[in-house]
């Protein structure tokens, strides 16, 4: 077998790759509890419980530094009798009330330049076209905090009545005098398809994994139909270092053998972290690969592993989204499947115009390599 690139050079790509990144693993729990909080203020019950509904809860307790913008039960209650809302538009337009940043109410007083553009959490989750999905928070002349969604014609239709709590740099929530418009998040969703998981994935830290399920479109079909399908779907990333370490020999696969380790990375069905980890060590999950491409979870305290049989085992290191019926992790290895598949184009005997098939495919290497380093370089832009 050749290596389609001298060692040397296999090196010194990776550890451009590996300083190309930046770590933005995320860890899998902290100490604040969303529920617990607002539990103990019964008047926004019902925000609460629409945080647990729409699994926003636990994308706010699983963030690091985060700022909830709770409407009491009135404000709640206006809304969805008025506008007789989806579960999904909920989900839309409640994340408009995360913001992915910690804003205490001594910090909101002091906003520099008196006005900040902020990003929500319908920000993070891809669902916001272009730049809508921020919060414009400004601290109007007579000392109060006004807020409204920067898609809202510059109308801060809400302001800041009071803290709820505070734990420094990790959350604070605060209440607000009602609830943000917002034409993008009020527009009727019709279903967990609005997910753009290559934004996604790409803002969690596996931008080539994002960028390699983007371009092989029989893979970015398949994903696409599986997230809209009701037994739902599942997806482990590896992250950018992962994807760095394994390049080279993704670099050496045939067009089927790649499509089939993407397919490999991903469940028929939604699997949350509850699931993975009550499955015990005889939790055998087929992927989207097929029959015999199935591979063990393995639940070690706190961490679940995934064997493939094949070398390093993967750790699942953080949750891209969890929103039932799609959820994506993040792994430290790419998974290799067990069953073999056809690795290497060079192996195969070479026809009379073997040469020619040769250079191209060296060729189609070379282009591969660039293009991933492009994308990690920040060019091409997720
Ligand atoms: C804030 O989060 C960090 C990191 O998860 C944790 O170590 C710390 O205990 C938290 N602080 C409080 C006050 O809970
Ligand atoms: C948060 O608290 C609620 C109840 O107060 C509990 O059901 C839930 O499991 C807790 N979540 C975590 C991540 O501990
Ligand atoms: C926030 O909105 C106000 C009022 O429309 C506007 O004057 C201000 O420039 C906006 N701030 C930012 C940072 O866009
Ligand atoms: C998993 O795949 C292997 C082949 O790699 C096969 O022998 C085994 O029967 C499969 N296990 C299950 C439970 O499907
Ligand atoms: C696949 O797994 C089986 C059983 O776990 C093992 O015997 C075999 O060596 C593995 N194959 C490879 C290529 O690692
Ligand atoms: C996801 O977003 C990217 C970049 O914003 C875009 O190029 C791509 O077409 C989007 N994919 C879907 C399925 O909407």
């Amino acid at each position: 077998m050749q290596p389609f690139l001298p060692t040397p050079m296999i090196t010194g790509v990776v550890l451009f790759l590996m300083m190309a990144m930046m770590p933005s693993t995320i860890k899998l729990s902290h100490g604040h509890n969303i529920t617990t909080i607002l539990s103990n203020h019964p008047e926004f019950s019902t925000f609460n419980t629409y945080l647990s509904t729409t699994h926003l809860a636990e994308e706010i307790n699983r963030r690091l530094t985060i700022t909830v913008l709770a409407v009491d039960n009135d404000g709640m209650s206006k809304f969805l009798a008025s506008k007789k809302p989806t579960l999904y538009t909920i989900r839309n337009i409640l994340s408009f009330h995360i913001l992915a940043d910690y804003f205490g109410a001594d910090k909101l007083h002091q906003i520099s330049h008196r006005s900040a553009l902020v990003a929500s959490l319908f920000q993070a989750t891809g669902a916001a076209p272009g730049t809508t999905g921020f919060v414009n928070v400004t601290d109007i002349i007579d000392g109060r905090v006004a807020f409204g969604a920067e898609d809202n014609d510059g109308v801060l239709d809400s302001h800041l009545v009071k803290s709820i709590k505070e734990i420094p740099y990790n959350i604070s929530v605060v209440e607000i005098s009602g609830l943000l418009n917002s034409p993008e998040a009020d527009a009727p969703a019709t279903g967990p398809i609005q997910y753009n998981i290559t934004t996604m994935m790409s803002r969690e830290g596996c931008k080539v994994f994002a960028y390699l399920v983007a371009s092989t479109s029989n893979v970015a079909r398949i994903f696409e139909t599986d997230i809209g399908s009701n037994a739902g779907f599942t997806l482990f990333c590896p992250t950018d270092a992962a994807m760095a370490a394994y390049l080279p020999k993704y670099g050496q696969l045939t067009e089927e053998a790649r499509s089939t380790l993407l397919l490999y990375h991903a469940l028929p069905t939604y699997t949350s972290m509850q699931t993975l980890k009550t499955g015990g060590a005889r939790n055998v999950q087929t992927t989207l690969a097929g029959s015999g491409y199935n591979f063990t979870v393995k639940d070690t305290e706190e961490l679940v592993e995934i064997q493939t049989g094949i070398e390093d085992t993967a750790k699942v290191t953080g949750t891209v989204i969890d929103a039932q019926p799609l959820v994506i992790f993040t792994v430290d290895h790419v998974l290799e499947p067990n069953e073999s598949f056809d690795e290497s184009a060079d192996e195969k005997p070479i026809a009379a115009d073997g040469g020619d098939r040769k250079s191209n495919a060296l060729g189609r290497r070379w282009w591969f390599v660039w293009v991933v380093l492009a994308v990690l370089a920040g060019i091409v832009q997720f």
